[in-house]
């Protein structure tokens, strides 16, 4: 039987570009033909295999039977052969070879590697090159010839803040490896929790936790989940700030005398490892050698991030022990900590992974710098010899738009000015997810599918930036990792079918669909400020950026050559324009739907100016002079956050303001359409007029009327 099956190569060749790979191959040759996929398929693994190989192999398989629909039944004819050389390091280490070569042709594919994760890559890849064709699923003809610009492509997910049960934390390591990220930091200690079982210590867990830790059989399992996935899981016990809930269980350690408490509010708090006392160093070295046997890999985080200096200031001993080691700041103090916690970390096999505050004279070479603050840290470390991991700019908390995180490269800013040696020392770069308003519920969402955008601006070569292509193959990208289990996009409904008490009403879909949540800058100091309180609200259940105004956004630009366009934007904002007057019946006695009303009424008022500047354009009439200045400004007020969501609607009608003909429009220049705001964010499109893409003004142009 054979299990892929030849079909006539009778569609167009598209260009490497369109294929919806993400992230981007470094290599795309793209041929005449494809091949269609059969009942059942078989991977051959003709040279070097192993359980890993053959795990990822079965993997593989499972995933194109969730793709296609089509059951997988193991069969006999030569279907995929992978050439994979040599196992590689045992276990996935800084620098693995994952370079990959795939061919597929009308007759076969063949999946080439030097390595086992090498291999895995491939099999990533040739996962998003199924599509559906014109006799069925298929994969298109191609070579790809691929592997990654930098060795280090993290997630750091925060299971302190809110608790990430271990399923949770296993779906997103299948959606990294989809994404080929390869570093998987997990932040298992903060203010707010203690997360992990320790047998020498165990009231770190016990009392710190609220119950919700992970076992040292679960810690395990994950790491060695993520091993069979090519992933690194590293560490990262937060010292010496950062600490109140170690201290619950041993207030001993601690700068000043208990008793402590789990925090409840977020923030950076005084509670800090005691740093003068030898007790403290020993039960550092106890619990790092502990850790050092749970977690394999050659690195460990310790943090040392926004330590507040309050305690070691108020403490006599502290302050007589810097004195004494002529330990003239703060910082010094905790330069002092970091060297003696580093000599127990290399005891214990460990090189030192650091926020960028520890970067300070006397750091071991092998310590690497992650820079959240700024580039300019990662350029320092750089150029200090240390390796450098980029985070600024890739926290997804801040709920950014995908396109805004793609706009960042480890190599902008200072790091552009680097040697080649010194460019050599960076390393690559890690999203990170912090949960202060991110649950297990919520969290899929808010790393997916924009970390995708991140794990390509680190894997693809640098010259990939094209933000409007990155978009259509993540929209790719977002529904394939719907099959790998990822709650990103399923979360949703039930989210709004909790907040309407039964199933889920249009005008509720709608609101949503029009609706951006705001990242931590817009949630600090709001209602819920606690770690205790629900996040169960519309602001929670929204995604972070929308899915449906990004398809009118496009459609917006289509409008002067495919008329459907118009239709379907008008249908949209027929019921934008209605959505209050649905959601207010609904809304009666129901608190969580009352407090966006609001909203609903602006998404109303958006509307009805979204069908006034389509009358306009559909007729090829300027607007009167002022109207559209007038009804731009009303979409600012229109797009002030309501209940901690920003109205995303509000780019669609901008867009259409801009394509009303007006008497200037012989005078278009960027700062005119500086409102004509797409998918970036508001500000950095007011900001830089330079960042208005060409499609603004041609589209503009083309409409506007000549008078
Ligand atoms: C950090 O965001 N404090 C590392």
């Amino acid at each position: 039987m054979r299990r892929f099956a030849l079909i006539c190569a009778c569609f167009a060749t598209a260009s490497a570009a369109q294929l919806p790979l993400m992230p981007a191959p470094s290599k795309v040759t793209r041929y005449e033909g494809a091949l269609r996929i059969d009942s059942g398929f078989r991977v051959v693994l003709t040279a070097y295999s192993d359980s890993r190989l053959m795990g990822a192999s079965d993997r593989f398989a499972a995933h194109v039977a969730a793709q296609t629909g089509i059951p997988v039944t193991a069969g006999k004819a030569l279907t995929l052969q992978v050439d994979c050389k040599e196992r590689g390091s045992e276990l996935p280490t800084l620098g693995d070879d994952e370079s990959y070569q795939l061919d597929t042709t009308s007759r076969e594919i063949s999946l080439k590697s030097r390595t086992v994760t090498g291999a895995l890559r491939g099999f990533a890849t040739l996962e998003q090159l199924i599509e559906p064709g014109p006799d069925g699923f298929q994969v298109p003809a191609v070579r790809i010839q691929d592997g990654p610009r930098f060795p280090w492509r993290g997630l750091m997910l925060d299971a302190a803040r809110h608790w990430m049960p271990v399923a949770v934390v296993k779906r997103n390591l299948d959606a990294m490896e989809a994404v080929k990220l390869n570093v998987f930091h997990w932040h298992l200690s903060d203010d707010q929790g203690f997360r992990v079982e320790s047998r020498r210590f165990p009231r770190l867990a016990q009392l710190g936790s609220d119950g919700n830790f992970y076992t040292q059989v679960e810690i395990r399992q994950v790491v060695s989940y993520a091993q069979e996935r090519g992933i690194r899981v590293i560490p990262e016990f937060d010292v010496p700030g950062h600490t109140t809930s170690w201290l619950v269980g041993y207030p001993e350690f601690a700068s000043l005398p208990g008793p402590y408490a789990i925090a409840r509010k977020w923030g950076v708090f005084q509670p800090t490892l005691d740093p003068s006392r030898e007790t403290t160093y020993a039960f550092l070295d106890a619990f790092i050698g502990e850790m050092a046997a749970l977690f394999p890999d050659s690195y460990f985080h310790i943090g040392g991030d926004e330590v507040d200096e309050t305690q070691w200031k108020r403490s006599g001993s502290i302050q007589a022990f810097a004195r004494e080691h002529q330990l003239a700041t703060s910082h010094d103090l905790q330069a002092y900590f970091n060297q003696r916690l580093q000599k127990l970390l290399k005891k214990h096999g460990k090189a030192m992974v650091g926020w960028d505050e520890v970067l300070s004279p006397g750091l071991a070479p092998e310590t690497i710098i992650q820079s959240w603050r700024g580039q300019a840290s990662l350029a320092q470390a750089a150029i200090e010899g240390h390796g450098g991991l980029l985070s600024f700019g890739y926290y997804l908390d801040h709920l950014w738009p995908a396109g805004q995180h793609y706009g960042v490269d480890p190599l902008d800013g200072a790091a552009g000015n680097l040697t080649a040696e010194q460019t050599k020392h960076i390393l690559g770069g890690e999203a990170c997810m912090w949960s202060e308003y991110v649950s297990a519920e919520t969290v899929d969402s808010r790393i997916w599918p924009r970390a995708a955008a991140i794990a390509e601006r680190l894997w693809s070569p640098r010259e990939t930036r094209d933000t409007d292509a990155m978009y259509a193959r993540l929209a790719n990208v977002s529904r394939m990792l719907e099959w790998r289990g990822v709650r990103h996009r399923s979360a949703l409904e039930p989210m709004l079918s909790r907040l309407a008490g039964g199933p889920v009403p249009q005008p509720l879909w709608t609101l949503a669909g029009a609706s951006e949540a705001l990242g931590i800058e817009g949630r600090r100091n709001l209602r819920e400020n606690a770690s205790l309180e629900p996040l169960n609200r519309f602001a929670d259940a929204v995604r972070p950026e929308s899915d449906e105004v990004q398809a009118l956004e496009v459609m917006v630009k289509r409008m002067a050559s495919e008329p459907a366009a118009i239709t379907e934007l008008r249908a949209n904002l027929t019921q934008w324009s209605l959505n209050e007057i649905r959601l207010q019946p609904l809304a009666r006695n129901n608190s969580l739907l009352s407090e966006v009303l609001p909203l609903a009424a602006n998404l109303s008022r958006c509307g009805k100016i979204g069908l006034r500047a389509l009358e306009l354009i559909e007729a090829g009439h300027s607007a009167p002079a002022g109207w559209v200045q007038e009804q731009n400004r009303e979409l600012d007020r229109l797009e002030e956050p309501v209940a901690q969501v920003r109205l995303a609607a509000v780019r669609v009608v901008r867009a259409l303001l801009a394509a009303v003909p007006s008497p200037a429009a012989a005078s278009v220049t960027p700062q005119t359409l500086g409102n004509a705001s797409v998918r970036w964010g508001n500000e950095r499109l007011r900001n830089s007029a330079a960042t208005v893409p060409n499609w603004i003004f041609e589209m503009a142009r083309s409409m506007i009327a000549p008078n």
